[in-house]
């Protein structure tokens, strides 16, 4: 399996953005994850599209993570802005195949969430439909958290069902944690702090990528 990194800029340098974002690039980064929270569905507040906007993927696919309530009410801002892959959270979502639906209507590839309190069988359903599901391994909120291990049988899960699609892996992705996603079945795998946070950002991604 091809094995992709998606940078979360969560823990960059914010006064310098675009230079960070250059730096993970360098480094061999293959997409750039964009947390977008709203102080409701998480207890915390990111940015929105305006910040996708400003920043320049050079061209690398862009996952914008929506941590958000209502998320569908934001679909064309951040296509707009360039995003790739929106991912809604399907705890946020009234009907989720409707919200999937209005996903790709809005000219974007879909994927869907679930925290790590919700079984992964909600989201059995709706398989067919996105291009990637991404587990989350951390309580959505912030980076810098630890990684919850038994998230895996999760990904275990959706392989064995025969999901052919992307399986994003999301909080505390680090040089220790990489390799159980790997095995598990995750092939894109979205990282802050361990790559932010390395003193060379270069082997950080290489390691990971196993
Ligand atoms: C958490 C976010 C993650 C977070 C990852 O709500 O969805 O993407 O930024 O941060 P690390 O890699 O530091 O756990
Ligand atoms: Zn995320």
């Amino acid at each position: 399996m091809h094995i992709q990194i998606s940078t979360s800029i969560l823990s960059a340098d914010f006064s310098k953005l675009q230079e960070e974002v250059d730096s993970v690039i360098a480094a061999g980064c293959d997409r750039i994850h964009f947390d977008v929270m709203d102080g409701h569905f998480v207890p915390n507040i990111s940015f929105g599209a305006p910040v996708l906007k400003w920043v320049d993927s050079k061209g690398l696919p862009i996952d914008a993570h929506l941590m958000i309530e209502e998320p569908w009410k934001y679909y064309d801002d951040f296509v707009k802005a360039g995003a790739t892959t929106l991912i809604i959270h399907a705890e946020a979502c009234d009907d989720l195949r409707k919200r999937i639906l209005q996903i790709k209507e809005a000219g974007a590839l879909p994927g869907v969430s679930v925290k790590p309190g919700t079984p992964i069988s909600m989201i059995f359903d709706v398989l067919d439909m996105v291009d990637q599901v991404l587990v989350m391994t951390v309580e959505p909120g912030f980076s810098g958290q630890d990684f919850m291990a038994e998230m895996m049988e999760k990904v275990k899960a959706l392989r064995e069902r025969g999901f052919k699609g992307h399986i994003g892996i999301d909080g505390g992705v680090n040089l220790e944690t990489a390799e159980m996603c790997r095995e598990a079945g995750g092939d894109i795998l979205a990282a802050a702090s361990a790559i932010f946070k390395a003193k060379d950002r270069k082997a950080a991604i290489a390691a990971m990528k196993g």
